[in-house]
């Protein structure tokens, strides 16, 4: 089983159609796939139609009980999905109040990889999205990830926001957890303006050891796709956006 964070102290980057895409492909290519929404405001529930308000049990279930983790109560939050194989762990409004009742206590870090330890086997693929907060919801999100992907809008400010993530990871580095291995992927590519070719340039320099070859158009169907609750390669599966995170995908499964 395969831990895929998917991550980027930005918001409104592309991080939810990064995981929701690549999971939705994963699915039609019949693996296992569990997708897990650490955002408290739910937009990875909402894609997949579900409304975190009205839910018995979530994501933050698990972590107020954290010695308490069994494969029957890890499975228990788990929901089915209207998309065959892919299955989520869902967010609630309450994650939001862990960094204040829980961040500091020793331990808290490794909740979420304790409990994904609980379904190995279950999956093939786990995918973690992230809310665009350093907080202790993120660091559960690195410290059990055994890839990460950092989704970056092809913009100016959108690469100052990147180097703030990438002292975290050396934060994290040093702080005595595992080096953390990243991948960098342009979103929003638009070659028409000289913003996104300028972005893409100044993040060949910076990045050249992480940064992906190739980049995610600007497509309206991922609208249209959270718009009508499906993942993108289930709404349209033909389109250029799908088919850029099809190329992302081959070479995150070779690489695996
Ligand atoms: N390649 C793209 N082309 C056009 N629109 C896109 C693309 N990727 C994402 N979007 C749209 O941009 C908006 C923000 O994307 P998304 O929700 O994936 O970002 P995010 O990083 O998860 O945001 P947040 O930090 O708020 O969680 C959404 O409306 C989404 O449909
Ligand atoms: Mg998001």
């Amino acid at each position: 089983m395969q831990i895929w964070t998917v991550v980027n102290q930005k918001g409104g980057v592309g991080k939810t159609t990064t995981v929701i895409s690549l999971a939705g492909l994963l699915a039609q290519q019949g693996k296992r796939v569990l997708v897990v929404d650490t955002d408290p405001h739910g937009s990875l529930c909402y894609y997949l139609g579900v409304e975190t308000e009205t839910l018995e049990r979530s994501l933050f279930d698990l972590f107020c009980h954290p010695d308490q983790l069994t494969t029957a109560s890890c499975q228990a939050v788990i929901l089915p999905t209207a998309i065959e194989r892919l299955h989520l762990l869902p967010a609630s409004t309450a994650l939001a109040t862990l960094d204040r009742t829980l961040g500091a206590q020793l331990g808290m870090g490794f909740v979420l990889g304790n409990a994904l330890a609980q379904l190995a086997g279950r999956y093939d693929v786990v995918i973690i999205d992230c809310p665009p907060v350093l907080g202790v919801l993120m660091v559960n999100a690195l410290a059990c990830a055994d890839r990460v992907i950092v989704p970056v809008q092809t913009e100016y400010l959108a690469l100052k926001g990147l180097a703030r993530m990438v002292a975290t990871f050396e934060q994290m580095a040093h702080g005595g957890r595992r080096t953390v291995n990243f991948t960098i992927v342009p979103t929003m590519f638009d070659r028409r303006t000289k913003a996104s070719m300028q972005a893409l340039s100044a993040l060949a320099r910076s990045y050249p050891q992480q940064l992906w070859h190739s980049v995610i158009p600007v497509d309206t169907r991922f609208r249209d796709a959270s718009q009508a609750q499906l993942p993108p390669p289930q709404f349209a599966a033909d389109c250029r956006g799908v088919a850029a995170y099809r190329e992302l995908l081959d070479e995150l499964l070779e690489q695996a």
